[in-house]
């Protein structure tokens, strides 16, 4: 198969996802991330390219297209920040996390910052339930307990600006 939205550098990092995890099917939601940040959407044609690339079926991979809430992308500001409601980063008090959040970029949930800098939307589950409260900043995962005070935030916050 020839591939158009896999892209030297998408497969390069598939690649290591592939040699990284000792499942193919582990390798899934990591390489729809790089396919997000590349194209800020997920073409239908890359999710065939994938399930060709990694040998798993492509229904495996729409499924878990439509269950995540963040493979249904709509960025409008310069940095996206994804925070987990479901029930373990609910018990982990995410909304701690939220507030803080909200406090320091001045964005609120589905509205950008007055600057245009950030944009916060609550999802799904995104996976990373041991590490909960979770959530992600453009592609990169957070474990929200170990923000304790303004200042750890600030520090993640300052990567982005
Ligand atoms: S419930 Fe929050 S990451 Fe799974």
């Amino acid at each position: 198969m020839n591939y158009i939205y896999l892209t030297q550098d998408i497969l390069e990092k598939i690649k290591t996802y592939r040699e990284k995890f000792p499942l193919k099917e582990q390798a899934i939601i990591p390489s729809l991330h790089e396919i997000l940040e590349k194209y800020r959407d997920i073409p239908e044609k890359a999710l065939e390219e994938l399930s060709d690339y990694l040998s798993v079926p492509l229904a495996d991979i729409e499924g878990i297209v439509s269950f995540y809430d963040m493979f249904r992308y709509k960025k409008n500001a310069r940095n996206h920040i994804r925070i987990c409601r479901n029930l373990p980063c609910h018990l982990a008090k995410y909304h701690n996390i939220l507030e803080m959040i909200k406090e320091k970029t001045g964005a609120d949930v589905g509205k950008n910052s007055p600057d245009g800098k950030w944009y916060i939307e609550l999802v799904e589950c995104i996976g990373s339930c041991g590490i909960a409260p979770a959530f992600l900043i453009n592609n990169d995962l957070y474990d929200g307990s170990k923000i304790k005070t303004d200042e750890d935030l600030k520090k993640i916050l300052d990567k982005y600006e």
